[in-house]
């Protein structure tokens, strides 16, 4: 799917206005609350991963979100809503061309996404030049709340640095001093593997042997295979979606399961343990998230995701979710009026979101302030171990706002 202006915008039209209103094309043109004959549409473009190795972490944040529309009442302001979809297919080299088309051809009010960083990092440059709203539900490039912060990019998800930071100490407190690094190779793995070493290295711990994987390759075997003669305390991977089911597989298949530690941020069992079945159980990872956090907003997100979607909830539409309360406490804000941004910011910057991760606020570069847990897989399920660190805040060098 290369483009589809369909699932929330189609559903909910015919829903609420009846199946001759699915496409206001005035709307588009139209910057203020209202258009000829009704009132104009929101429009959210979302710039996504529908086909390729993090397919499924796109599909969960724009299932999440459109449900945290429809809880809403289906409007944003008093106005219903378009969804554009757009497949990024988590290919940066088509980023700039794809941001490009949703801002000036579709003309969208805000732009959801990505998930890869290096995509990411095309898109916020242009949002920037652009000026248009973009909130980021997963992509964790350090950058786009680091040295690109804008007033108009906010992210609901996490920078690459806050996921892996906790990790380091969590093994220094065991014991465990000598760790191999293994981690796809582009910004999110790199960015993510100075996480760890952060909280790892100026403690005692040391670095043996850094093992980068091109992205998205899944050829796993040379590297399992280094691990297996270095014989380290532990090895800290990133991996996500089809390549974290792949790596998680290869490992147990190659004998190491029991033998070496396997750790990493929490993507590396996030939304995919049954896919991975038994090799993932007993795997420790930390996360902002965890599926057995037991607070109301948890509960009943994950029963309204189930039920909506007949599938379990996990960090990333949790992240999706998140993504849509920002959106619609903007709009709230603003009264519906786009146009309206001083209110509509100053809401996004101050709203604590009552997230089923447990309410988070907005730093001042506009990335989660969020509690980080240990979590282990025990039956299919990420349960929480325990709080691993209480209202991480990412560093967000170079921003100046
Ligand atoms: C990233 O590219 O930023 C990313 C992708 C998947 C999971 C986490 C981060």
């Amino acid at each position: 799917m290369a483009n589809s202006t369909s699932g929330y915008s189609r559903r909910r039209a015919l829903a609420l206005m009846g199946a001759g209103a699915g496409v206001a094309a005035a709307s588009t043109a139209l910057p203020t609350r209202f258009a000829i004959g009704g009132q104009a549409k929101v429009r959210i473009g979302t710039l996504l991963p529908y086909s390729g190795t993090y397919t499924r972490l796109g599909q969960a944040i724009t299932n999440a979100m459109e449900l945290a529309f429809d809880q809403g009442g289906g409007k944003l302001g008093g106005r219903p809503i378009e969804l554009v979809k757009v497949d990024s297919e988590a290919k940066p080299p088509k980023a700039a061309e794809l941001t490009n088309k949703l801002i000036n051809q579709e003309k969208v009010d805000f732009v959801v996404g990505p998930v890869h960083s290096g995509v990411a990092m095309a898109m916020a440059k242009i949002a920037r030049e652009e000026n248009t709203m973009v909130v980021v539900p997963n992509a964790g490039a350090n950058q786009v709340t680091g040295p690109f912060c804008s007033p108009n990019i906010f992210r609901t998800s996490f920078s690459n640095w806050q996921p892996g930071h906790p990790m380091g100490k969590v093994l220094l407190d065991e014991g465990k001093k000598n760790v191999v690094l293994c981690y796809w190779g582009y910004g999110a793995g790199k960015q993510s593997a100075q996480g760890f070493k952060d909280g790892f290295v100026p403690h005692g711990g040391k670095i043996i042997k850094e093992i980068a994987v091109p992205f998205p390759k899944v050829e796993f075997q040379a590297a399992l295979t280094e691990i297996a003669s270095i014989k380290p305390d532990a090895v800290y991977v990133f991996f996500a979606g089809g390549g974290a089911v792949k790596f998680v597989k290869d490992w147990a298949a190659a004998g190491l399961k029991d033998k070496i530690e396997l750790v990493g941020p929490g993507f590396l069992t996030e939304g995919v343990t049954k896919a991975q079945g038994a090799a993932a159980e007993g795997i420790r990872t930390t996360l902002h998230y965890a599926d057995t956090l037991d607070i109301p907003a948890n509960r009943a997100f994950r029963a309204a995701y189930k039920q909506a979607f007949g599938k379990e909830a996990d960090v990333y539409a949790v992240q999706g979710f998140d993504a849509g309360l920002l959106i619609r406490a903007g709009m709230d804000a603003a009264g519906g009026d786009t146009g309206a941004r001083a209110a509509m910011i100053k809401a996004m910057e101050t709203t604590a979101i009552p997230s089923p991760r447990g309410q988070w606020t907005m730093s001042a570069a506009h990335n989660p302030v969020q509690n980080f847990y240990l979590r282990q897989v025990r039956n299919g399920v990420n349960e929480v171990v325990k709080l691993a660190m209480e209202n991480l805040s990412d560093p967000a060098k170079g921003c100046r706002m």
